[in-house]
């Protein structure tokens, strides 16, 4: 078969070759910027606060962050979506909350903003594809918008669909993979205090590539768990399959927890390129961040839950 096909397509082959990456990231690093990259649309963001939970490592600079993307409705390279995304249309925006809550309700973007107080996260992004970045998202904890919906007893997930439409995003007819794409979260990991609904980056909002106008990050596990353009909130009870778990589920699980000591079943997660940067640097488990979520994991086997 030759149509490039995810299903069928190992993530590495997804991925641009090493020197292309290399390349561009050191042009980036260099502070060289790429043509028409800073999205038109980009406003400031002010009276946002400095969290405490941010990284104090050098930033991956701008360039870099909004030019090396994966967002495959846009497109399978990785500057395809900074491409490919500059006309997308973020505005009206609305989040359908639904499933198990008191009652469902439509949130527009206006009043998500305000949903909490916005903070500057710096926080470590790592891709399962072994490149990673530090990015100062702008945002507010998740906990505050599952709070407002008011989940029932019965709700144990969160599960996150994102926008899809063909006529916006022509280029997903090629990924090969079902869209909307979908992720989702047990409930403990959704209220975790460092995850984060974010709308913005270096103090604007959020670059159309990056997932405009809203995505989730959660710093602990691999960078495909985080969402980018969610129109649902869907509370659930029983554990939702995610795009990637439907896409390759011998490859990617349910919970996709940064673990150099599990490899991905083509290559080792032990190490990582941090973009603009030569070498690689060991991988930390849960990214770093295990001090403050290993104990959401006590007594789960994380190679079989990988
Ligand atoms: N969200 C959507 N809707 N579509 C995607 O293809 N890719 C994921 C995630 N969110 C993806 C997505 C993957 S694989 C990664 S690594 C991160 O977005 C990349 O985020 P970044 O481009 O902002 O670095």
């Amino acid at each position: 078969m030759t149509n490039r096909n995810i299903f069928s397509l190992p993530y590495s082959e997804v991925t641009p070759k090493r020197d292309y990456l290399s390349r561009r990231a050191l042009l980036a690093a260099a502070g060289f910027s790429f043509a028409g990259l800073r999205a038109a649309a980009a406003t400031k963001l002010t009276g946002y606060r400095k969290s405490p939970f941010s990284t104090s490592e050098k930033q991956t600079p701008y360039n870099a962050i909004t030019s090396y993307n994966n967002y495959y409705e846009f497109g399978l390279d990785k500057d395809m979506p900074a491409r490919n995304a500059r006309n997308f249309k973020t505005s009206p925006w609305t989040i359908r909350i639904d499933g198990e809550v008191a009652k469902e309700k439509a949130i527009d973007f206006d009043a998500l903003v305000k949903m909490a107080p916005l903070e500057e996260r710096v926080y470590r992004l790592r891709c399962v594809e072994g490149w990673s970045m530090v990015v100062p998202w702008i945002g507010f904890p998740l906990s505050a918008l599952i709070k407002a919906a008011e989940p029932t007893s019965k709700a144990k997930y969160v599960r996150f669909e994102t926008y899809f439409n063909l006529k916006q995003m022509p280029e997903a007819r090629y990924a090969g993979m079902p869209f909307p794409y979908v992720e989702a979260l047990r409930m403990d990991e959704a209220m975790h205090p460092l995850t984060i609904l974010s709308v913005g980056l270096y103090g604007e909002t959020l670059p159309n590539q990056n997932g405009a106008p809203v995505r989730l990050v959660v710093p602990w596990k691999y960078g495909f768990k985080s969402a980018k353009s969610i129109v649902r909130i869907r509370f659930t009870e029983k554990q939702p399959a995610s795009t990637w778990m439907i896409a390759n589920g011998r490859e990617y699980g349910f919970y996709a927890n940064v673990n150099p000591e599990v490899d991905h079943p083509r290559w080792s997660q032990a190490k990582e390129r941090r973009i603009g940067e030569f070498g690689k640097r060991d991988t930390l488990k849960f990214n770093g961040y295990g001090d403050q979520v290993a104990s959401l994991y006590s007594g789960l086997d994380l190679r079989k839950n990988y």
